[in-house]
């Protein structure tokens, strides 16, 4: 089976084809640069970029790749969540070229294609545990199956890859402040006493950062000089460590977690790390340490596949049709903040008794 899959949802225009679960090909936009001068994503240009780069990568895509849209059997698109705009250039684009082709259309849920993306690189032991964190979502799910996600937790506030990107751009570090953060805290030396460690005193699998980012806030309000030098190959020493403590901050907050979700289904064979976040050096190590402890296997995925990318949707969308879902053309859209509905239909074969589509609370 080829699927083509559609990522939209953000700041990347993202396409790539799957066959049978291995990936063919890939081409990415990114628009980074574009939003960098405001300091964040801006939705009216971000779906204007889209709209301009989409039909050139497809182009570009198919035709370096010898193929024709009558070849393709599915054609998976990001339907939510994300910035409304966004993701309907996406969705359209996707609609009109199922509608043509003939293909399936598959809308597929973000986040569970970010949970799953790992699978294009090895094997996911069953039942296994997501963190999904991003830019916009910090989340732990309960994977039984491919398509059986519960989420047991999420952030009550900022997201992981929120509060860093807010408290890079406190210290005046360049969009997107999360990697320029991770990349100067490499250099530095935590305190590990400077920051709290917000919300685990509690017994719940929920997060929250928006106090680590106002406890920085106020020191940086009252040691100024962490500010006079942010230039990336020269930021002072002073900056780089106040870096490596906000860093380890919200990774041990992550972290334990993580290991108390660990430690209440006993079962869980695997960790997976999703969603730009992922790609943070201290927290793939703390994590590979703390399933080392538990005997159980850490699936990390390549940073290229932790960021939004079409062959995480492609891939996604090509489990879910080679179970016989997809979708109608009249697929609802959704914008962050809304929960994407399990409305995905079984075409042409009974539905499998234990196997119907489920994630749970993904908004
Ligand atoms: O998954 P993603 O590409 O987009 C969505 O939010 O869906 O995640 C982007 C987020 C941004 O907040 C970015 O600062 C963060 O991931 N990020 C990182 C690192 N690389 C990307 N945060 C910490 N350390 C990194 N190495
Ligand atoms: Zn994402």
């Amino acid at each position: 089976m080829l699927c083509l899959g559609i990522e939209s949802s953000c700041d990347e225009t993202a396409l790539a084809l799957v066959r049978n679960g291995v990936l063919v090909d890939a081409i990415l936009s990114s628009q980074a640069d574009v939003h960098a001068i405001f300091g964040g994503v801006v939705p009216e240009l971000a779906s204007r970029e889209h709209y301009r780069f989409l039909g050139p990568l497809y182009d570009q895509l198919m035709s370096r790749n010898g193929l024709t849209a009558a070849e393709l059997d599915a054609v998976a698109v990001a339907r939510g969540p994300g910035l409304l705009g966004s993701l309907l250039v996406g969705v359209a684009f996707a609609k009109a070229l199922a509608l043509a082709s003939g293909a399936r259309f598959i809308g597929v849920n973000h986040l569970h294609a970010h949970l799953l993306a790992v699978g294009l690189q090895e094997p996911i032991p069953w039942p296994c545990l997501g963190l999904l964190v991003s830019g916009g979502h910090t989340e732990i799910y309960l994977m039984e199956s491919p398509i059986r996600f519960t989420r047991l937790g999420q952030s009550l506030d900022d997201a992981a890859g929120e509060a860093f990107d807010k408290i890079a751009k406190l210290l005046g570090l360049p969009y997107p402040g999360g990697t320029r953060l991770d990349l100067l805290a490499r250099r530095g030396r935590a305190n590990p006493k400077l920051f709290p460690r917000p919300y685990l005193d509690n017994d719940n699998l929920d997060f929250s950062f928006s106090g680590l980012k106002t406890s920085v806030a106020a020191y940086i309000a009252r040691d100024l000089r962490v500010l006079e030098n942010v230039a990336l190959d020269d930021a002072s020493p002073m900056l780089c460590d106040l870096c490596a403590s906000v860093n380890l901050a919200v990774v041990e907050s992550l972290c334990v977690k993580v290991a108390r979700a660990l430690d209440r289904f006993s079962d869980i064979r695997s960790l997976v790390l999703a969603g730009g976040v992922a790609a943070n050096s201290l927290l793939r190590t703390r994590a590979a340490q703390v399933m080392e402890e538990r005997a159980g296997r850490l699936l990390l995925p390549p940073p290229h596949l932790c960021t939004d990318n079409g062959a995480m949707i492609a891939y996604a969308g090509e489990v879910l049709a080679r179970h016989g879902f997809g979708h109608d053309l009249d697929m609802a859209t959704i914008p962050k903040g809304s929960a994407v509905p399990d409305d995905l239909r079984q075409y042409g074969q009974e539905p499998f008794a234990d196997f119907s589509y489920r994630i749970s609370g993904s908004a």
